[in-house]
């Protein structure tokens, strides 16, 4: 079912906290000794009736972990696990007449069945995105049982592929909660600050746009912004929906969003009895030439990536607090926008961020060497570009939809991402679309960009490496040619370095090598035309399975300039005296 936009405003119960877990390596709990599914799987929660029953598991014998959170922080024994795991949660329930039951999965990695009291409730594949499933004939009077089998395998056809730099964290990674809707509720709708054609005329305003979960005429939906003296009733048309209307607002009477005023005003959405909260900010953002405007001024980028784990010690990040402290980072370094690497970070992020003044870039997994070719890999991608941006339409601070990382060049490849752009662009007209695209190598010290992509993206970014993976030392003799007309966002650059190790500036791993690094790369980046922002690899040192070198890596990617113990290196302050002066 489609997903429903700001969910949290509905009523609902948490279902968060303790579940139980069963750990099957060979799937015993799904298929029978044949490979085919079987229908008396672990999702019966099956009890012994006679003493001479047999069944060969208990999820109430069997431990718990705390849900939200990946099984691999919270079971040593699961650590490296990649494979499938049941989850069980009983929670005692009342059916309601007249409204519906949602349960809402703020993101599961990476396949998950969920059933409701033993009755399959749906299927969904992709491990950052949101679903809700309808569960509202499978719900009974008194104790409910939800079991959800998690398989977080990699597969050369899914979204990520095979490999990837970061850890495969598998589990229930965000909230679970019980939604009450009613039986016509708003599914989707969106109000923000646009460009468009009204009569052939092109109109900018505060356009809102609606839709029910049922093509239904005639319902009322009463948009109010008390602070705006906004208070319209709009009908639904034959389709549910209330197209796209321009509010009238007096004139210089919005204060617009932006990182020096994160303004956000107290929406009100009734529809029938039902009234859903929401705040919204209004800002425009678009390019002219090499620059990126926000709210028609050109603004620089002051950037870092992140990766979505806990700020201390590995595991995901799934709450406000993680946020606040990694974000909180992000504000030390000067930071104006995030890079969040390399797919849609938590609901919390995003609207912390937005908060906190803080532009975002969100981006689906489409990673190194995905399968091109394979209509489900399109498809699954397409599903998770729909799912990030329905989720998160409405915040303010999201300005950049990218769609890839690194990916190979090839007709296959440029077919299958130049879809996926115009996709979001149908989706959402009013952000710019990127992609983090590569420049690997430098002939006689000149680094050209070159990619066919670059006439579907609205702002050309990319990630280099001098001074790490190449030319280390070189990068003051570096040129750059970008032959686009567009902004420039350089996505990546970096170096690691194990915080407390120091030595020679030429020494790798330590803090004055990385440090070095960032000084040599920023008089660089200084000099490129049109150059818009950066979001330097990478804000924290983060856990990885390809990282392998003993007492230096010790599984992480230490590119951060904060340790996995938030201790800040050299390099942090480097970065920060930058952006004090951009
Ligand atoms: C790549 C990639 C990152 C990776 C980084 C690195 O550019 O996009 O995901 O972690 O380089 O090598 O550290």
């Amino acid at each position: 079912m489609p997903l429903v936009q700001n969910i949290g405003a509905y009523e609902n119960i948490s279902l968060n906290g303790d579940w139980h877990y069963i750990v099957d390596v060979q799937e015993e709990g799904y298929y029978d000794y044949r490979m085919n599914p079987t229908p008396w799987g672990f999702f019966r929660n099956a009890k012994p009736q006679l003493p001479e029953d047999l069944i060969e598991y208990d999820f109430d014998l069997s431990p718990t972990m705390h849900i939200p959170g990946d099984w691999n922080t919270q079971d040593e024994r699961l650590f490296f696990y990649e494979g499938t795991v049941w989850f069980k949660r009983s929670f005692n329930f009342s059916p309601l007449t007249s409204y519906l039951s949602l349960l809402y999965f703020g993101a599961v990695n990476y396949d998950c069945h969920v059933w409701v009291n033993g009755q399959e409730a749906g299927h969904h594949v992709g491990g950052f995105t949101p679903f809700n499933l309808d569960v509202t004939d499978l719900l009974i009077e008194g104790e409910n049982v939800v079991i959800v089998k998690v398989d977080n395998k990699r597969h050369a056809e899914a979204i990520p592929t095979l490999i990837f730099d970061w850890w495969n964290y598998g589990g229930i990674i965000r909230d679970v909660s019980l939604v009450k809707v009613p039986a016509v509720y708003l599914e989707n709708y969106s109000l923000q600050i646009k460009n468009e054609k009204i009569n052939d005329k092109e109109e900018k305003g505060i356009f809102f746009s609606a839709k029910l979960n049922k093509a239904e005429a005639g319902h009322a939906v009463t948009l109010s912004v008390p602070e705006l003296k906004i208070e319209k009733t709009f009908t639904t048309d034959a389709q549910g929906e209330v197209k796209s209307e321009k509010i009238k607002v007096k004139s210089g009477k919005v204060a617009f969003w932006s990182p020096d005023n994160p303004k956000l005003y107290r929406v009100a959405l009734q529809c029938g009895e039902t009234t859903l909260h929401d705040s919204i900010g209004f800002r425009t953002i678009e390019t002219r030439g090499k620059q990126i405007l926000l709210n028609g001024q050109p603004i620089f980028l002051k950037g870092i990536s992140i990766h979505e784990e806990k700020p201390f010690g590995g595991g995901r990040a799934n709450s406000t607090d993680d946020a606040r402290i990694l974000l909180g980072w992000a504000k030390e370094l000067g930071c104006n926008f995030v890079r969040l690497a390399h797919y849609p970070h938590s609901e919390y992020m995003v609207r912390e961020a937005e908060k906190m003044g803080i532009m975002v870039w969100s981006e689906i997994p489409c990673y190194w060497t995905i399968d091109w070719t394979n209509p489900a890999t399109f498809e699954n991608a397409k599903v998770q570009l729909t799912d990030m941006i329905c989720r998160d339409h409405n915040r303010a601070n999201i300005i950049i939809w990218s769609i890839a990382n690194e990916t190979p060049h090839s007709p296959e490849r440029d077919n299958f991402l130049s879809r996926l752009a115009q996709h979001a662009r149908t989706l959402d007209d009013s952000r710019l679309i990127s992609m983090a695209m590569e420049v690997t190598g430098a002939s006689n010290y000149v680094n050209r960009l070159s990619d066919n992509m670059n006439e579907y993206v609205d702002v050309v970014s990319f990630n280099q490496y001098i001074g790490w993976y190449r030319d280390v030392n070189d990068a003051a003799k570096m040129h750059w040619e970008i032959p686009y007309d567009k902004p420039v966002i350089i996505s990546e650059f970096g170096g690691g370095a194990r915080y407390g190790l120091h030595g020679a500036k030429n020494q790798r791993w330590t803090e004055e090598f990385q440090e070095n690094l960032y000084r040599e790369n920023i008089a660089m980046l200084d000099k490129i035309d049109g150059l818009s922002g950066t979001s330097p690899w990478i804000l924290k040192d983060f856990r990885s399975p390809r990282r392998v070198l003993p007492g230096i890596q010790d599984y992480y990617n230490r590119k951060g300039l904060v340790s996995d113990n938030g201790e800040k290196k050299k390099a942090f302050f480097v970065l920060k005296e930058w952006y004090e002066g951009k």
